[in-house]
């Protein structure tokens, strides 16, 4: 399946640096035509920028979150409409630093990617374990659960994805192993198949300290059908090289 590489550029992006990273990634994927899907998910205050932007370059554009409600007195909050009516197809769901930052529960992250199915934007649901739950030896059981209690019934495989963030590597410098993600992976696939009726066209991202240097050997683990990527898709050159490795 083609694969989908996704930046999650987090709280990074004043208007001049975030219109400078995608017109560098665009210009590049003008040039040299990828074979994997490019996403971009920046700020909300850029969106419309970053939508302008983008052109007809054929990079995609997400939300890093949203409100489970469609709208109402939520001060301060985005709702998934707003993300579609400001150029998304896509919203990044349950993200660790979400569930730390925020006390995000995997029933929060549910009713937020029902909202993002409603208002018609594919969604990419974070899952992940801490480093004290691997060392446990919960890893499985973990990642199992919140596929379980994050994912809403009745998805459909292009209605959404799911990225493996092992917390411990997000923003660290350190991955598990080739053969570790695989496993996890796996795991994973079996948890979706179980839970809706879709298993093999579902896209599973990794994601935590994705970089240039490591992207080949993480994309050529069993099960990964690409990347969700931090601080390496801040700088144009080297999401671009992970988009290639994904491709
Ligand atoms: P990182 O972040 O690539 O900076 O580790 C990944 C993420 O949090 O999505």
């Amino acid at each position: 399946m083609r694969k989908l590489c996704a930046g999650n550029w987090k709280m990074n992006g004043l208007k001049a640096e975030a219109l400078a990273l995608v017109r560098g990634l665009a210009a590049r994927v003008k040039a040299e035509p990828l074979a994997c899907d490019v996403l971009v998910c920046p700020p909300a205050t850029v969106l419309a920028a970053v939508a302008a932007a983008i052109g007809d370059s054929g990079i995609a554009l997400g939300g890093q979150d949203c409100h489970p409600a469609d709208r109402g007195a939520h001060t301060g909050d985005v709702s998934a409409p707003m993300l579609k009516d400001a150029g998304c197809r896509f919203v990044i769901v349950g993200h660790s630093e979400r569930r730390a930052d925020h006390g995000e529960s995997d029933a929060m992250v549910r009713a937020k990617g029902e909202a993002a199915l409603r208002a018609g934007l594919s969604v990419i649901f974070c899952i992940g374990e801490t480093l004290a739950e691997r060392d446990a030896g919960r890893t499985l059981e973990v990642v199992g659960r919140q596929i379980e209690s994050s994912l809403p019934p009745g998805l459909e495989a292009g209605d959404f994805a799911v990225a493996y963030e092992p917390v411990w590597a997000i923003g660290t410098g350190r991955t598990p192993t080739a053969a570790q993600v695989a496993e996890v992976h796996g795991h994973i696939r079996r948890a979706i198949a179980a839970k809706t009726r879709e298993q093999d066209s579902v896209r599973l991202l990794y994601g935590g300290s994705v970089k240039p240097e490591n992207a080949v050997a993480l994309m050529a683990a069993g099960d990964v059908d690409g990347a969700l990527v931090g601080g390496a898709s801040l700088v144009a050159a080297d999401f671009w090289a992970i988009a290639r490795a994904c491709g």
